[in-house]
């Protein structure tokens, strides 16, 4: 198959481009930064004469506006990257009638369920992050109804980008205590892990909405104890709370308190779940 990505230069574009080349797939990488095929989603006829002249089967979208606290200042850059991003790719693909993945966000959901949301459940975003996703999301089902799969996953980390896991090994080099947030429940997710399912369901397409995140749930004060601990350090975790963390660090960003995803679209497929987050930690912490 030919499967263009976009956001390729991103965290979990990276880890696609690499799985999709692993699965013997052709790979047209493409995004805003050097080494890429240039492609901006959010210039349509840029997005119409790319994906029309490169023709892929499939569209893996990893493109997105993801500084969630940046949305809630800047409302339409948010909404044009990620909904109109969205609504730009899917018609570029109706087109020459390939299939498209959009990668899309457990912040779709306000975290008031207390147990694990499956695909069916209503969405109801808390701010302006999940909105612009969520709408991108429809404009998605609207326009390849018979050939998209939206793929709903939670806090990634991978060794492409910036993330949780690197952020608390960086402050646990020179602090003795680090605080975290303790009343927010979700699914850490390795990006390697998600791309390979990413491609797994390109190869066995069927149109709907998924739920892909490793097993198991924590805190982040959790994770970050993990973290340390597996990484043979002593800092300690301090437990915040959410709303502390707000005032203390001036985020203007509402956040599900609990945003577990129910992987049932995988679970009625038969396909399998992606390994605990504990595993996945491991690996990360073991590469170089
Ligand atoms: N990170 C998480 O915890 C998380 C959780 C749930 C869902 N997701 C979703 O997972 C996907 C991948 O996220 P990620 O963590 O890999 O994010 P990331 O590292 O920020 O990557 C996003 C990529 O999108 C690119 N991009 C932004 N606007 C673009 C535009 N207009 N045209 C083309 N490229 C554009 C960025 O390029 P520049 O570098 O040039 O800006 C970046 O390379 C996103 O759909 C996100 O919503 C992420």
């Amino acid at each position: 198959m030919i499967i263009l990505v976009t956001g390729a230069g991103g965290m979990l574009g990276k880890d696609v481009c690499l799985a999709t080349a692993k699965n013997g797939h052709t790979v047209i990488a493409t995004g805003r930064k050097e080494g890429l095929i240039p492609l901006d989603v959010t210039d349509t006829r840029q997005t119409q004469e790319i994906i029309a002249h490169h023709r892929p089967d499939f569209v893996l979208h990893c493109a997105a506006w993801t500084d969630v606290d940046g949305a809630e200042r800047d409302h339409d850059g948010a909404y044009r990257a990620n909904a109109l991003g969205a609504w730009n790719v899917a018609s570029a693909a109706s087109h020459i009638r390939a299939g498209m993945v959009y990668v899309s966000t457990d912040f779709v959901f306000n975290g008031a369920k207390n147990q694990p949301y499956t695909e069916f459940d209503e969405v109801h975003p808390l701010n302006v992050y999940g909105s612009s996703k969520e709408a991108g999301e429809r404009l998605v089902r609207q326009i390849l109804p018979d050939r998209h799969m939206i793929v709903r996953t939670s806090w990634l980390f991978g060794k492409q980008g910036n993330c949780f896991p690197k952020t608390i090994l960086r402050l646990a080099e020179s602090r003795p205590e680090i605080p975290v947030v303790a009343d927010q429940i979700g699914s850490p997710t390795y990006t390697p892990d998600l791309a390979a399912k990413l491609i797994e369901l390109a190869e066995n397409p069927l149109s709907g909405t998924y739920h892909v995140t490793n097993s198991g749930q924590c805190s982040w004060k959790d994770f970050a104890e993990e973290i340390v601990q597996t990484a043979g350090l002593a800092t300690k975790i301090a437990p915040i709370t959410a709303a502390e963390y707000r005032e203390r660090f001036s985020s203007p960003t509402r956040r599900p308190a609990y945003s577990v995803l129910r992987h049932l679209s995988l679970e009625m497929r038969n396909m399998d779940n992606l390994r605990s987050y504990s595993e996945a930690l491991s690996e990360y912490l073991r590469a170089d």
